[in-house]
């Protein structure tokens, strides 16, 4: 019986040492330990003892199940500790390796054209006005003095949103909410997005305006002119001139555009400035006094003067971009640049 227990035991210590995962080793326990096991049939079969065997016989079988479950036992605290090595090592964070660098973004041309301007025209006393984008035709166009028949209010000029619901077409829908909440002295600029039905190279139907309105006593034409002057010299360097040139806006009168000298040839004509010499960058004029009447301030003690002016103009001149459409395209080398 002695040497049965030691053959068992020699090949549970074989078998149970080659095992290695968890699941074998319950495997191996019901196979040694189990009902069906060798040792267990040798447990049932001591009622067939002598009584003077029997005492013997149970103290080897009882060492034999308790080396087993050593066996076992230590067996388990291997596997266990070789499983959690193994995850750490998979899970292992190489510090050495070199991080993934995270693009550093930039500022969009456009907003950096804003911002510019904003800052000049704050240093020059000015307020920041803001308005919708969602307008209706009253801010838009009846408060502007534009006529129910004309053209701008047409559908293939201007996107409706809904009856009377409309993207504006100008930020001049600001002037008119300025007026209506203010009172004279005004002498704000409001940028912000436009929208027209358009698009080409020098077209986009989102597009961004910077408009200006100063309403005083006394204000004229020459005020104009002069904050135009300096603003454009700031902007383009002091070789840079602007002018204007007559023209019609429903909202003003007398109605300007205005132009400045090309950056690149300075007056000469050149392909930028398609031989004029002059590149065109938005409208300008004195409020016209229907305007200041249909918004209650007395045309009588009043004037002022409003401009507006094409930020994408502004932004393709200074930094010489060839097509507005590049401008929208987000493409990260042309981003890069600036
Ligand atoms: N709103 C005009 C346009 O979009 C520009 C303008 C603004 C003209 C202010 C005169 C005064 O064309």
């Amino acid at each position: 019986m002695k040497e049965k227990l030691e053959k068992i035991i020699a090949s549970a210590q074989d078998e149970i040492a080659a095992g290695d995962t968890l699941h074998q080793l319950n495997q191996l326990k019901s196979k040694f330990l189990g009902k069906k096991s060798e040792l267990m049939d040798m447990m049932k079969q001591m009622s067939s003892l002598s009584s003077e065997e029997k005492p013997e016989a149970g103290k080897l079988l009882n060492l034999a199940k308790k080396q087993i479950n050593r066996l076992l036992n230590s067996r388990e605290l291997e596997i266990k500790e070789l499983d959690y090595r193994r995850t750490l090592s998979i899970e292992q964070i190489d510090i050495t390796m070199p991080g993934r660098r995270r693009e550093k973004g930039s500022l969009h041309p456009i907003t950096l054209v804003m911002q510019e301007i904003e800052d000049i025209f704050i240093s020059m006393g000015f307020d920041i006005a803001e308005g919708p984008d969602i307008e209706d035709e009253f801010h838009n166009f009846d408060a502007l003095n534009t006529p129910k028949d004309h053209p701008a209010r047409d559908l293939s000029d201007t996107f409706y949103i809904g009856d009377d619901v409309l993207l504006r077409t100008q930020t001049s829908t600001v002037q008119v909410r300025v007026m209506q909440n203010h009172k004279p002295p005004i002498r704000i600029i409001s940028p912000g997005s436009c929208y027209r039905n358009e698009n080409d190279a020098s077209h986009s139907p989102m597009f961004h305006q910077v408009e200006a309105l100063v309403v005083d006593d006394g204000i004229n034409f020459a005020d104009l002119r002069d904050i135009l002057n300096v603003f454009v010299k700031k902007v383009f360097g002091d070789q840079i001139e602007s002018r204007f040139r007559p023209h019609f806006f429903p909202f003003t009168e007398p109605s300007a555009e205005i132009d400045i000298s090309c950056v690149k040839c300075y007056g000469k004509g050149c392909n930028l400035c398609k031989g004029s010499g002059w590149l065109e960058m938005g409208g300008a004029g004195m409020v016209d006094p229907n305007v200041f009447e249909m918004l209650d301030i007395d045309s009588e003690k009043y004037t002022g003067y409003a401009f507006g002016l094409g930020i994408e103009r502004i932004a393709m001149i200074k930094y010489k971009i060839p097509d507005m459409r590049l401008l929208y395209e987000n493409d990260v080398r042309f981003l890069r640049q600036f």
